[in-house]
């Protein structure tokens, strides 16, 4: 059965629990704090990630040649700057919340600002097509699993991250086809992602750790327990992500290799909501 992402039994709860004034869950993902504070994490370093990568498509985009990337190079840029836009509401909640969102988000913003500054346009498109791979493995694992489906998660977070995750499937290829297209090589791509992949890694464990103490809950065996399975287990989502992960360091690798199953057949749906899912978020409640 073919499922859109927008469909209207999830629209209209989602927006039912809006209009109420229903309150986010704090553990809104499957009342689980730290699978919540993972992607409440994610969330905390997107806006800067995403805004990193829009500088430098807009800077490639005027050496270019071939039409069609052109095209998907305006396409990124409008998809990035509106993810920007929902997950900057997102994070001013998660800081309203008690979860430091805004510190983690200075840090993460200074090391692109790091990278920006030392590295080529050709070592940035690197970084980005490495971006690009994380949340592209990221959205595979959400549509293969189908994790976000059940009551036991929020349906407005259910519906922010499937168009956020659908819109990083379908332009995955973008980044590293700019990189190649403008003379990028294996090695600068090797080595430039596995120092920012990093880097990353730090910057996002220490954002998890730091919200997880922020709510008193990190030393808690509860914590552990009930999420350590998803995260480390057969299926978890960090031993998926590195198997997927790895693939990028392939010489000839290109995203379409990595086939995306997509479970519920959720499908894209090429009309913008982002002005829908920023309501989610209202400040200073
Ligand atoms: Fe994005
Ligand atoms: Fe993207």
């Amino acid at each position: 059965m073919i499922e859109p992402v927008i469909n209207d039994r999830e629209r209209i709860h989602a927006e039912e629990l809006a209009r109420d004034g229903v309150p986010i869950r704090e553990w809104w993902f499957k009342d689980n704090a730290l699978l919540t504070f993972l992607l409440n994490a994610s969330s905390t370093t997107i806006p800067e990630g995403e805004r990193f990568i829009v500088r430098a498509v807009e800077e490639a985009r005027g050496l270019i040649v071939r039409e069609a990337l052109i095209h998907s190079a305006d396409r990124l840029i409008h998809e990035e700057t509106a993810h920007a836009c929902v997950h900057d509401a997102y994070n001013l909640y998660l800081d309203d919340i008690g979860l430091p969102a805004k510190r983690y988000g200075t840090e993460t913003k200074k090391l692109l600002l790091f990278f920006e500054k030392r590295c080529s346009l050709e070592q940035r498109l690197a970084i980005c097509a490495m971006i690009e791979h994380f949340t592209a493995i990221f959205g595979k694992q959400i549509f293969d699993t189908g994790i976000l489906e059940g009551e036991d998660v929020d349906e407005r977070m259910d519906r922010v991250w499937s168009w956020h995750s659908l819109e990083e499937i379908e332009h995955r290829s973008t980044a590293i086809d700019i990189y190649r297209e403008l003379g990028g090589g294996y090695f600068t791509r090797a080595w430039t992602a596995l120092y920012a992949s990093t880097l990353f890694a730090l910057v996002h464990t220490s954002c998890l750790l730091g919200f997880l103490a922020s709510k008193k809950v990190l030393w808690k065996w509860k914590t552990w327990k009930a999420g350590l399975p998803y995260v480390f287990g057969r299926k978890g989502v960090y031993r998926l992500f590195l198997t997927d992960w790895i693939l990028f360091f392939r010489p000839g690798f290109h995203p379409y290799d990595i086939p995306i199953e997509n479970r519920l057949q959720k499908q894209l749906h090429h009309y913008h909501i982002e002005g829908d899912l920023v309501q989610y978020f209202p400040q200073g409640r």
